[in-house]
């Protein structure tokens, strides 16, 4: 499978000040583990065995230390890049071009933690031969996320954090991208919150009707604020109360 592993853990993780004043958010513990060891799991029993961090600057020893050459973690090739400061998901990818090398990309946010297996999704998106994938969830508040807009049973475009969302979906944090991601990353400007959006990215794959869809059926939580990180935190210590009842 010529796919790679791209996991996004670069940003300030302002929102959960003071946490993050110190350690990288994508370091803070999530239950029983550091919240990094989650995607990461997911790729790698997908099958995904070469696999890019892109970290914060000041974390990346710290990330380092604890993933080592990631043969501990099932990875064959582990690389790590570092993201100077916060300008958006897009430019943390666009770090991402030399390892990915011409082949296509799984990405995964740091902190999106989720149940369902990555294994189907990416056996889809092989056959898919090019384009994008996106996966959505359906979730009680829309408006802190990327929301597709869904017209006549297709995807119209999805519009980040709408005040006034069109549909009860949230684009999760789990893309699916050939290697013209850079090509479309390169032709961006940054968003009023001054970041290179990913929603922007995802929006260029939409328009030449290049890009697909399929919906999480499990839990699916980021971890960007004290409520959501909490309620991470939840959901994977029951999931592992429910193993052990088995
Ligand atoms: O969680 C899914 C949502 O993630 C999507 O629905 C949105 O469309 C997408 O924009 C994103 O929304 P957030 O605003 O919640 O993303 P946040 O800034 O919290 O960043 C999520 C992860 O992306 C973060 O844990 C690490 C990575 N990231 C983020 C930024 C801003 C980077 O690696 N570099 C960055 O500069």
């Amino acid at each position: 499978m010529d796919i790679v592993g791209i996991i996004l853990a670069g940003g300030l993780g302002k929102r959960l000040d003071p946490l993050t004043r110190i350690a990288n958010k994508h370091l803070l513990p999530v239950y029983d583990r550091p919240m990094i060891l989650f995607p990461l799991k997911k790729m790698v029993d997908a099958g995904l065995r070469e696999i890019m961090i892109v970290c914060g600057e000041k974390s990346r020893n710290e990330f380092e230390s604890l993933l080592g050459d990631g043969s501990e973690f099932g990875v064959e090739k582990l690389s790590f890049t570092a993201q100077i400061g916060e300008d958006g998901i897009a430019a943390a990818l666009a770090l991402a071009e030399k390892f990915v090398a011409g082949r296509r990309m799984c990405v995964v946010l740091g902190d999106n933690l989720f149940e369902d297996d990555l294994a189907p999704e990416l056996d889809i998106y092989g056959r898919q031969k090019e384009g994008a994938r996106i996966l959505l969830k359906e979730v009680p508040d829309p408006q802190r996320f990327g929301v597709p807009v869904l017209e006549d049973g297709s995807l119209a475009r999805i519009e980040e954090k709408p005040e006034e969302p069109k549909s009860r979906y949230a684009v999760v944090g789990v893309y699916f991208y050939d290697n013209r991601v850079f090509d479309i990353i390169r032709t961006l400007t940054p968003s009023a919150r001054g970041e290179y959006e990913i929603t922007d990215v995802s929006n260029d794959y939409i328009q030449s009707n290049d890009l697909t869809y399929g919906y999480l059926s499990g839990w699916w939580s980021d971890c960007g604020t004290f409520e959501s990180l909490f309620r991470a935190s939840r959901l994977v210590r029951e999931a592992k109360t429910e193993v052990a009842d088995d």
